[in-house]
């Protein structure tokens, strides 16, 4: 659907859905049914995790309730240096609550550790981090993720929700993206 843009697939669909399946399953045992925490609240990074999001949430066979958070990081549009603007908040109250942070992707992880740190001072009874994706770069970061799909090598992917200029997030699979693109 987007010519020859996409160079090669990186995670194909069926791949995305069994991890999916994988992550959740691990997922759910670790949060009972009936907590006095109330249920699980999947908070959403817009807007690349929003379809990791929804199709996790159905995957997990515990009731869970969904959050919406963007943000933004300055710097260039390559790498991100660590100074989050948040453009849209949460609307909820999370203290006393337990809280997964949904995350497409992880890079350097300042974005991650910012947001962390930010959720944790309203004082959540539980939080932790899904990320369907992670590149090496992560690993310099001191940043505690609970649960990763995938680890990547050091390219600049799209689809599943992830996009180059707004592009690709419709995609059904990881993909690279030709360097004709850039240019
Ligand atoms: P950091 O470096 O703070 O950045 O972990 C995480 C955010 O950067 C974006 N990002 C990407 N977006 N393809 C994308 O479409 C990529 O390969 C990629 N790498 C990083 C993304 O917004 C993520 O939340
Ligand atoms: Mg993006």
């Amino acid at each position: 659907m987007y010519g020859d843009d996409i160079a090669s697939v990186l995670i194909t669909e069926d791949e995305i859905k069994a991890k999916i399946e994988e992550l959740a399953e691990l997922v759910a045992k670790r949060y009972p049914p009936d907590s006095p925490e109330g249920d699980l609240l999947l908070i959403c990074v817009l807007k690349g995790a929003i379809f990791f999001m929804t199709d996790f949430a159905r995957a997990l066979t515990i009731p869970t309730q969904l959050e919406f958070m963007a943000v933004s990081s300055y710097g260039s549009s390559t790498s991100s240096s660590g100074v989050v603007r948040i453009m849209k908040d949460l609307d909820k109250d999370i203290a006393g609550r337990n809280v997964l942070i949904v995350e497409d992707i992880i890079d350097s992880g300042l974005t991650l550790s910012w947001l962390k740190r930010n959720l944790s001072t309203r004082n959540p009874a539980s939080l932790e981090v899904v990320t369907l994706l992670r590149k090496p770069d992560a690993l310099r970061t001191p940043v505690d993720v609970a649960h990763v799909g995938f680890d990547i090598p050091n390219e600049f992917v799209v689809g599943y929700g992830l996009d180059y200029a707004e592009r690709y997030r419709d995609l059904p699979y990881i993909g690279t993206l030709n360097p004709a693109v850039y240019s």
